[in-house]
């Protein structure tokens, strides 16, 4: 009996894959969390000015603003926030249970204050015009200082997923080497700046909502704006520092693997176009709003949210998961839920080396007992696995899925022996920077390899069913019809 490894069924999201799932409901969280950490700041300095310059009406906006937050924020952060829970709990177990392992303590701690974050924003709504104003400045600033905690520890744990960024933690196995990693500031400085972006675009929406020819459209509006166009200013420098941050795998992914288009430019400019073209649009908006705070419209400013959504969070994500590849966590765990080196500090062992020799379908402790030995039977339902288990978390296995489609990848070739080498050669090696080293021994290569052509010839689909309808059999295909054909008994999974 081969050792058995502890990797949990793989949860298969067809078409659009378990990263776009974790990915949407990410997307809606952060705009939810990140518009709350930047108006506790735009509300502490909006209200300083309405106790120093003694002017209630600020406080009205204030008022209206912290109520559009608690339903907009606080109802879709805490839905999508333990969405987020149970999503990657289900697609990527072994990595949260990295991550909890690692900063169990700081995420008690994350709640705690979040906890007062919550609290905070209800009190600071809710007493608004009925305590002594200072007292109520107080109540706000505690609402800053909570939600700027729950950034800070929650960006310890995101910059560790990416990379401690030096050799000590695999050796001290320490949550202080684990939470004080290379990526750590410079990520911490670009969100904590665009936070503030996040929060002035949607609280353009409540200025909008003031009544036309009201002088508190200009005199909060402004601040407004200045405070958004800060953010995207310093939110742009401070990107620049995080590139420099980065590990080399995530260099070679921003160099070739995001779409350039204009190869003479550095790659730091032409991958982030779309991003760039979004950020100055939105400047221009927050600067458009600085000059004319009368002429805001509810729509316009609800369309700019979608904007700063579609065009800005969802690229923006979207970028620094691929970044992160092929790793899930601290450069230790693949994506693929394999852990990929050892880790002394932690007792950690590289399990690459035992499934090269013993296998993926032997040693993975959840695969259904009749495919842990391939035969001509089970083959395409084996190789099926292989490439949930293997690739999937990375990979659309359909042709037309959005995530890195593998029929496209391999330029939909149906030669068996062309993808075997492919997977005995770099992809064993380890030697694509931003793919896990999957080394796999030659019968899971030919079960793997089989199924690809076959879902590229399209005589099976992405669930491992043969499709009745054969194409017109060409050459090259009938090694793959005849192994697709040769699956008479369907195992059901
Ligand atoms: C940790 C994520 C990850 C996993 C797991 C993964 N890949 Fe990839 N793979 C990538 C990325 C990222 C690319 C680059 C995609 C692009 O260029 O659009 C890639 C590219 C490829 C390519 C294109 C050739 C190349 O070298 O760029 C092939 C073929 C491929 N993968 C096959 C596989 C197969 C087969 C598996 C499973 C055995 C697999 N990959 C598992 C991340 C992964």
């Amino acid at each position: 009996m081969s050792e058995l490894l502890g990797i949990y069924p793989t949860w298969y999201v067809p078409q659009i894959g378990t990263a776009w799932v974790m990915g949407i409901i990410g997307t809606i969280h952060v705009l939810a969390s990140n518009t709350s950490v930047g108006a506790a700041i735009l509300f502490a300095l909006l209200e300083t000015r309405a106790v120093r310059e003694n002017k209630p009406q600020i406080m009205q906006y204030i008022k209206k603003y912290g109520m559009f937050l608690l339903v907009f924020s606080y109802i879709w952060g805490s839905v999508t926030g333990p969405g987020i829970w149970y999503s990657v709990t289900v697609a990527s177990p072994r990595g949260i249970s990295a991550l909890i392992h690692n900063f169990v303590w700081v995420w008690a701690t994350e709640w705690v204050f979040f906890t007062v974050e919550v609290i905070g924003v209800y009190a600071l709504v809710y007493t608004i015009g009925k305590i002594d104003p200072r007292t109520h400045l107080k109540i706000t600033w505690t609402f800053v200082v909570s939600s700027v905690a729950t950034l800070v520890l929650i960006i310890g744990i995101l910059s560790f997923m990416m990379w401690p960024g030096s050799d000590r933690w695999y050796l001290t196995g320490s949550v202080f080497d684990a939470f004080y990693n290379l990526n750590f500031a410079a990520q911490l400085a670009d969100r904590g700046f665009l936070m503030l972006t996040s929060a002035a675009v949607v609280g353009s929406i409540i200025i909008a909502a003031i009544p036309k020819g009201d002088p508190l459209r200009k005199d909060v509006g402004q601040t407004v704006a200045k405070l958004g166009l800060t953010g995207l200013i310093g939110g742009a420098l401070a990107f620049m520092w995080y590139v420099a941050t980065l590990p080399p795998n995530a260099l070679v992914i921003l160099k070739d693997r995001l779409p350039h288009w204009f190869g003479y430019i550095d790659f730091r400019i032409t991958t982030f176009i779309p991003l760039a073209a979004t950020s100055l649009l939105i400047g221009a908006y927050l600067l458009w709003v600085y000059l004319k705070p009368q002429a805001l419209r509810v729509p316009l400013a609800v369309g700019m949210v979608a904007v700063l959504l579609i065009a800005g969070i969802w690229p923006e994500e979207r970028t620094r998961e691929s970044l992160r590849k092929p790793w899930v966590a601290g450069q230790y765990m693949y994506s693929n839920q394999i852990i990929g080196r050892d880790v002394p500090g932690l007792g950690i062992q590289d399990e690459v080396p035992i499934i090269a020799k013993d296998g993926l379908l032997k040693t993975a402790a959840f695969v259904p007992a009749d495919l842990r030995v391939i035969t001509p039977q089970n083959q395409m339902q084996a190789g099926r696995l292989l490439a949930v288990m293997a690739c999937s978390n990375c990979h659309s296995i359909n042709r037309d899925g959005p995530l890195r489609p593998l029929p496209q990848l391999l330029h939909g070739t149906t030669d068996v022996a062309m993808i075997q080498g492919f997977l005995a050669g770099p992809l064993a090696h380890g030697s694509v920077p931003y793919m896990p080293k999957i080394d796999l021994p030659a019968n899971e290569q030919l079960a793997l390899a089989t199924f690809l052509a076959a879902v590229n010839a399209g005589t099976v689909d992405a669930e491992g069913r043969l499709i009745a309808r054969a194409p017109a059999a060409a050459p090259q295909h009938t090694a793959v019809a005849q192994a697709a054909a040769g699956q008479t008994t369907k195992t059901k999974d």
